[in-house]
């Protein structure tokens, strides 16, 4: 087997007293398309962050983030700044947030390639052969366009673009099709999953919406309260779900839910206090197979084939 070509092994992150990721680990190789699903607050953004190397100004972070087997997070952040886009690049909810709303979308994905060698009219033509690539229907004319010119779902595709411009050996996509509509979404995960076979690298996709998991991923982390819960196949996660969470989330999914769109189910109690120290399994106060050792004692890692493990006490019996 090849080594991962991302590794993140015991990362921690604190934002002051906020623990918001509690040594979290997950690996992905070349060609994978991996799934970091959870609750809003348990830690998928702050994990994001730290996977482009763009922590909040003031978070203490410990832990490694390998990449190609070297430490990004230990790496000057000069360096880092190279990183982003040669190695690593991002796509958020908000497709705003990639782009300069003064400059023209052609301007800004010219300018993305400024490492690159190629005259300014070749640098273009890519330009508009990676718009014509994600979908946008007249590329020559989106690149004379300022972002706010294009629709939701055109926008999100440019920023799928722009990353994909980079050629970046990981690509982080950050809640992609949230902002969404259930059409555009749907395209948008189409897309990905075509982009896949020519993306030489490793895709992260974050999400709270479990079927955007199904759709997309190979592989799933399951998060909660800053710590993974739970790792699997889509598979051994839709369909042998060990961690209780898990269970939880997947009966609160829409898909799972039969008869009349009632009210949905949602997983009663809350997140914990990320202040301070956790004693035992952050899970128990809301889990319903919690024991006394769940109140006493961090939870075990139990394997449950290759591919599929859960943090519980309770998973192995
Ligand atoms: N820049 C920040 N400063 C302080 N606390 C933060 C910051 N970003 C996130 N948090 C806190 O960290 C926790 C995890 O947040 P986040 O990573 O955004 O979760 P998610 O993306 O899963 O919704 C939350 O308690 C959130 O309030
Ligand atoms: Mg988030």
């Amino acid at each position: 087997m090849t080594a991962p070509l991302l590794d993140v092994r015991g990362l921690s992150l604190s934002y002051g007293p906020v623990r918001a990721l509690r040594g979290v680990s997950i690996d992905a190789r070349a060609g994978e398309i991996i799934g970091i699903v959870g609750e809003s607050g348990c830690g998928k953004s702050t994990l994001a962050s730290a996977l482009i190397g763009l922590p909040a100004p003031g978070a203490t972070v410990a832990g490694e983030v390998r990449i190609a087997g070297e430490d990004f997070l230990a790496l000057p952040e000069a360096r880092r700044r190279e990183w982003r886009g040669a190695r690593v690049a991002m796509v958020f909810q908000d497709p705003m947030t990639s782009f300069n709303p003064v400059l023209t979308l052609g301007d800004q994905l010219v300018d993305f390639q400024h490492r690159s060698p190629v005259p300014r009219a070749e640098k273009r033509a890519r330009a508009a052969a990676i718009l014509a690539r994600v979908g946008l229907p007249d590329p020559d004319l989106a690149l004379r366009r300022h972002i706010h010119e294009l629709s939701g779902g055109m926008r999100q595709r440019a920023a799928i673009a722009a990353a994909l411009l980079m050629r970046p050996m990981l690509l982080v996509a950050d809640e992609p099709t949230t902002a969404l509509d259930v059409t555009m979404e749907a395209q948008i995960i189409h897309l990905l999953r075509e982009l896949r076979a020519e993306h030489q690298g490793a895709i992260v996709v974050i999400t709270h919406h479990l079927g955007v998991i199904g759709e997309l991923c190979d592989r799933v982390y399951v998060m909660y309260a800053g710590e993974v819960v739970e790792e699997g196949t889509v598979d051994e996660i839709y369909h042998s779900p060990r961690h209780p969470y898990t269970r939880a989330l997947i009966d609160c999914d829409p898909a799972h839910i039969d008869g009349p769109a009632g009210r949905l189910p949602t997983i009663p109690g809350r997140l914990p206090d990320l202040t301070g120290t956790l004693r035992g399994c952050a899970f128990q106060p809301r889990c319903p197979r919690a024991g006394p050792r769940c109140l006493a004692l961090a939870p075990p890692r139990v394997a449950f084939g290759p591919t599929q493990a859960a943090f519980c006490h309770e998973a192995g019996r």
